[in-house]
Parts: C-alpha cells; sequence; structure tokens
C-alpha cells in the first residue's frame, strides 16, 4: 500500500533545489519554514504551483514556484562562475545563499490572500511586505542570521542596508526575472 504522501514530501517535490542544501540542519529548517507559511497561509502545494509569483505583475505568466526555482537556479549559477574566476578572493556560504534564496518570497503566502479567486495582498499584505514575514517565519524556525538577512534585504527594503555577499547575488537574480516579465521590452 502506497504510503500518504507527508506535506515535506509534496514541498520538496515542487522545490527539489531545497536538496542542494548540503547542511542536513539547514535544510530540514528550510522546509519547515515553507510547511509553515503553507498552513498558516491557508495554501496547497498544488495552488501555489498555479499562482503568479507577483501580484504587481499585470497578466503574470510565471507562477510563484517557477520564480523561486528559477532564481535560486541563477545564484547557484553565479556563485559557481564567482568561485571557479576569483576562488577565495570572495568569499560565499552556498547553503546561506540557497537558502536565503528559497525563503526569500516565502512570506509571500501570508502576504498574498486568495479572495474569490484572485490572488490580493489588500489584506495582510496591507500592513507587512512578504520580506518582514518571511523573516518573523524564519527567525521562529531558528534559521540562520546570515540566511535571515537575505531574505530581509533581498528588495527594495534591504537598499538603506549593505548588503551581504550573497545577498548582492540574490537581489540581482531576483531583479532580473522580475524586470525580464515585469515590463514591456521596447523591442
Ligand atoms: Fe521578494
Amino acid at each position: 500500500m502506497k504510503a500518504v504522501t507527508t506535506l515535506k514530501e509534496e514541498i520538496v517535490e515542487a522545490i527539489p533545489e531545497l536538496n542542494l542544501i548540503e547542511d542536513t540542519d539547514l535544510r530540514n529548517k528550510t522546509i519547515a519554514v515553507w510547511e509553515d507559511a503553507i498552513t498558516k497561509g491557508g495554501w496547497t502545494v498544488k495552488r501555489i504551483k498555479e499562482i503568479p509569483f507577483s501580484v504587481h505583475v499585470e497578466n503574470c505568466q510565471i507562477t510563484f514556484i517557477e520564480h523561486v526555482r528559477t532564481v535560486c537556479k541563477m545564484c547557484v549559477a553565479i556563485a559557481d562562475v564567482l568561485k571557479e574566476a576569483y576562488g577565495d578572493r570572495i568569499k560565499l556560504n552556498k547553503d546561506y545563499l540557497i537558502a536565503g534564496a528559497l525563503l526569500a518570497d516565502v512570506g509571500k503566502l501570508i502576504e498574498y490572500e486568495e479572495r474569490n479567486g484572485e490572488i490580493t495582498r489588500a489584506g495582510r499584505g496591507k500592513h507587512l511586505r512578504h520580506p518582514f514575514v518571511g523573516v518573523a517565519m524564519s527567525y521562529a524556525r531558528n534559521i540562520p542570521l546570515e540566511v535571515l538577512h537575505i531574505i530581509a534585504t533581498h528588495s527594495k527594503e534591504g537598499d538603506i542596508m549593505v548588503r551581504s555577499s550573497e545577498s548582492v547575488i540574490f537581489h540581482h537574480a531576483d531583479f532580473i526575472d522580475f524586470d525580464l516579465v515585469s515590463k514591456k521590452r521596447p523591442f
């Protein structure tokens, strides 16, 4: 008889990049934050595979999960190029980078709500943007400070701070994805 799939298994299946986090403790904590966000936000894994990654993009064709996975993969590629080119002259912690990449937008599951089939930030999102909720949920699961920093500073909130190397990488990779799909190209 096939065992019932747990929420944790569903999450890892939907976001296989979680397996790239080498440290078992950090990987499990990162998955636990996703479990919390899905449960507290009232979502299912099936639904978060369908919703658009941003409510700020009209007729958004990129899903939330596609965005999370793609930006994470961009971060890994950037880190690998930098490592190959500069070796130890650039200090990077790949586990922190990957965990931060996978948690930066998890707070959208609280910031966003579904009302009559429409994804909106008109409720909880009016009070708190996802970097704040993401930090709160991750702090509650004892995610390391270096990863909390990436979540906190990844978007415009981080513009008044000095970002860590990992946060710089995530911030730019994130905005490559956001800018490409949010703005009309001139040609
Ligand atoms: Fe974000």
